[in-house]
């Protein structure tokens, strides 16, 4: 299988891997408890919450372990609203479901969301930021890198703007963490969310940076966790493996960057030049190393996936998180793209394991199947295919 699809998850890392496996094994105390067992379960979670730290250059007491991005991003917007500050929140048309989801929710409570416009590059304005701005502004949260097309959005100027007016600053940075080098006190992050899987680290684990002095209410309560702000026993081995992919992130970001970038301008560069009628989407420079989105006009992006994966390769229309069910991308329809150009778009993201070869092969075979797909196509007189 040539993988294609590492915005969705990544493989977890083998020493990550080495590194859980105690923790599944002899290592079975409960972090809370006071024997020798506990404490070094304890000691393990706190090792780990330093790494994490680490790759954004926080402070790991401002670090919140939590079950992945959905839950971070769902903590920072109840989070903040319950702290009763406003009840404006600003937000962007492009966010992942688990920021637009809990703001419709909030909607329905009452509170105004505002959904900023994005360019036909996927960027937002920060004019428009600021001219959405009111006195119940209590939080502005603006993804930092877009799932689908890549696109990395202005958040220095924008934090900047958020502290200006005194307002709370989150960014979901799932897809930016490990791709981009993130320093949350140079940029003015007050909160940021990051998940493991999409940093070859297991499943179900993440984080929610917490600037000192910012207040959050806790999602979930009980024995008192993680500061009384996540209660639950700690699910020890996951942890331990996050903080390991975070360490191995943060060593390897630059040799990584270099790797991604090569694969994803070797794809682009042969896509747009030997298939006919395609389009790469999302900003040209402003975008994660990773990420490759055409749009093959005439295609069903379905189809190709279906194709694709007959012919081992993995690969996305874009946003795969909750369920199989395909709909139409939110993404590209605020960025002003046509049904039929949404329909026939293809997300293609690298990760560490690819190779130069890898991406010939992807390129010879999409030739293969666009010309298939195009030969029996709706649209196949319009365009002259
Ligand atoms: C931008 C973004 N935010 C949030 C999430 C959800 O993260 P998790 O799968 O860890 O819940 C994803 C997952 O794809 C994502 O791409």
């Amino acid at each position: 299988m040539i993988y294609l699809d590492n915005a969705a998850s990544t493989p977890v890392h083998q020493k990550v891997v080495d590194e859980m496996i105690p923790y599944f094994g002899e290592q079975y105390g409960n972090p809370s408890s006071i024997h020798k067992l506990g404490r070094a379960a304890n000691t393990a979670i706190q090792n780990s919450r330093k790494r994490i730290a680490e790759l954004i250059s926080a402070d790991s007491k401002e670090i919140l372990l939590t079950s992945g991005g959905t839950e971070s991003n769902n903590t920072a917007i109840y989070g903040v609203a319950s702290e009763g500050k406003g009840r404006h929140i600003i937000t962007s048309s492009i966010e992942h479901d688990a920021i637009l989801e809990p703001c419709k929710r909030l909607e329905k409570e009452g509170y105004k969301i505002s959904y900023l416009p994005v360019d036909k590059h996927g960027l937002v304005d920060v004019n428009d930021v600021q001219k959405e701005i009111s006195h119940d502004t209590c939080l502005i949260t603006i993804m930092f890198a877009n799932n689908e097309v890549g696109t990395v959005q202005p958040i220095k100027e924008i934090a900047y703007m958020a502290h200006k007016n005194n307002i709370i600053f989150h960014t979901d940075a799932v897809q930016a963490v490990g791709k981009i080098p993130i320093n949350v006190n140079d940029i003015g992050i007050d909160l940021l969310s990051i998940s493991s899987h999409k940093i070859n680290g297991p499943k179900g684990v993440g984080a929610l940076y917490i600037r000192k002095g910012i207040s959050v209410a806790p999602l979930i309560l009980g024995g008192g966790q993680e500061n009384g702000l996540r209660s639950g026993t700690e699910n020890v081995a996951s942890i331990v493996g996050f903080g390991m992919a975070c360490k191995l992130a943060k060593e390897n970001m630059g040799q990584n960057t270099v790797h991604f970038k090569s694969l994803t301008s070797k794809l682009t560069a042969r896509i747009l030049s030997e298939i006919p009628q395609t389009n790469l989407n999302g900003h040209l420079e402003k975008r994660i190393p990773n990420n490759a989105h055409f749009t093959f006009l005439g295609v069903n992006g379905e189809d190709l996936i279906i194709k694709l994966d007959e012919n081992k390769i993995a690969a996305s229309t874009g946003s795969a998180c909750s369920v199989r069910i395909q709909k139409a991308s939110h993404v590209l329809r605020a960025m002003g793209f046509s049904h039929e150009q949404i329909t026939g778009s293809l997300r293609l993201t690298v990760g560490t394991t690819n190779t130069e070869e890898e991406m010939n092969q992807t390129v010879d075979i999409l030739k293969k199947v666009v010309q298939e797909l195009r030969a029996v196509s709706p649209y196949k007189s319009k365009y002259n295919f």
